[in-house]
């Protein structure tokens, strides 16, 4: 019996984390002893399922391999409170005994359960969450480390919470203190956040466009795992396999949990396995990637999508722009805000294409759903 090692879905790290080890790097040197590097303040983004979590998860484990103090949070409307009132004093309560100690000590001795709330007491001086990170920041420093603040799903409406961390977070990188802050969310969301007052600090943050994989990324994502499980997979199955993912690394996951299943007990994954697995695995991109994808677009950009659904490659803008009956000032706004949601790309002046693996074919298939799309350099590896 052979365990599947492919992980299908969304935020859970694969068995072998493709085409991120220079990326990675950047971040080693953060968490090293000394050397300034920009990636102390990153900003990553990049369509939904391109890896944006897991990338968070490897750089968090980085940290913490550096004895660093990690900091996570999903942002939502109430993510500084719940810092504030449970995971800082949680963190604080681990590591700062003294301070613990000296309140226990104290007049009222909390009962069990109260120490966080101690904790709590004793940063009560605002803004609190300010001096926490800061106490937080002086014990890793103590220690030769420093503190990562990581937050996953930057979205519009939760802007004000980003801005509430962002500003601590630079108070403290003004005074020179060892703290990093890294922040993913698809397109749309860190182009609001770019744009968005007192967030300006990020427009100094290192960008990281998370693109698919190329096709030797790909084709390592799928083999390594098969081996080192003990299993084959022959090159016609294992090209079949990759170019079947198009590098999109929720495909990969999912065509390669697919074929694995297929014939499990066998020692060969063979190309019918592939095969049959890539056509389920594209069947399921609807409803897991294409349709989350297309919601929260208007009736009009999905217009656009459907106008250039009608081309088997690269659109013409202008021919997108006639088959709306739009002027093509009028499209123009729907091809930016497009660009801007990672939902298409333009690969070339005056033309776009969709952004995510089978979109063109689910709006064909479904053209009351919506849309989305998939980048360019990775994309040429897969050009024969
Ligand atoms: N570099 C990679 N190599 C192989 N698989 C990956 C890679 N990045 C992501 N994945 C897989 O892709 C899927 C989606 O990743 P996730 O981080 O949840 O995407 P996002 O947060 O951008 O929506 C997961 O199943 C994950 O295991
Ligand atoms: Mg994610």
């Amino acid at each position: 019996m052979h365990d599947n090692p492919f992980r299908p879905g969304f935020g859970i790290s694969p068995p072998m984390l493709a085409g991120r080890d220079a990326l990675l790097d950047e971040w080693r040197e953060v968490f090293g002893l000394g050397a300034w590097s920009p990636y102390r303040a990153a900003l990553v983004t990049g369509m939904r399922g391109v890896g944006k979590t897991v990338l968070l998860n490897a750089v968090e484990d980085l940290a913490l391999a550096h004895d660093w103090t990690v900091v996570h949070g999903t942002l939502h409307a109430s993510l500084v409170d719940e810092l504030e009132h449970d995971r800082l004093p949680a963190l604080l309560q681990a590591q700062d005994a003294e301070a613990v100690t000296r309140d226990v000590t104290g007049v009222s001795v909390p009962q069990l359960g109260g120490i966080t709330t101690a904790v709590v007491r004793q940063y009560e001086r605002e803004p609190r969450l300010e001096s926490m990170l800061g106490r937080l920041v002086e014990l890793a420093e103590g220690r030769g480390a420093g503190v990562l603040v990581s937050l996953d799903e930057v979205a519009i409406e939760s802007l004000d919470q980003l801005r509430r961390i962002a500003i601590a977070v630079q108070h403290l990188m003004r005074e020179d203190r060892r703290i990093a802050i890294v922040a993913a969310g698809v397109p749309a969301s860190i182009a609001a956040a770019l744009d968005a007052d007192g967030l300006t600090f990020f427009r100094r943050a290192q960008q990281v466009r998370l693109d698919t994989l190329t096709l030797a990324e790909t084709r390592a994502a799928i083999a390594e795992p098969v081996r080192s499980r003990g299993r084959t997979i022959g090159e016609a199955a294992l090209d079949r396999a990759a170019r079947g993912s198009e590098g999109y690394p929720y495909l990969v996951q999912s065509i390669g949990a697919r074929a694995w299943e297929y014939t499990p007990s066998t020692s060969a994954i063979t190309t019918d396995a592939v095969q049959h697995a890539v056509e389920v695995a594209h069947a399921a991109m609807g409803e897991s990637v294409i349709v989350p994808a297309l919601r929260g677009l208007s009736a009009r950009d999905r217009d656009y999508l459907l106008a250039m659904a009608e081309d088997d490659g690269p659109a013409s803008t202008a021919a997108v722009a006639e088959r709306m009956g739009a002027t093509s000032g009028n499209a123009g706004r729907q091809r930016s805000r497009l660009l801007d949601g990672g939902i298409i790309v333009a690969p070339e002046r005056g033309r776009v294409e969709f952004a995510i693996p089978r979109m063109r074919e689910h709006l064909r298939a479904h053209p009351h759903d919506a849309q989305l799309g998939l980048p360019t350099k990775a994309r040429e590896t897969f050009r024969d």
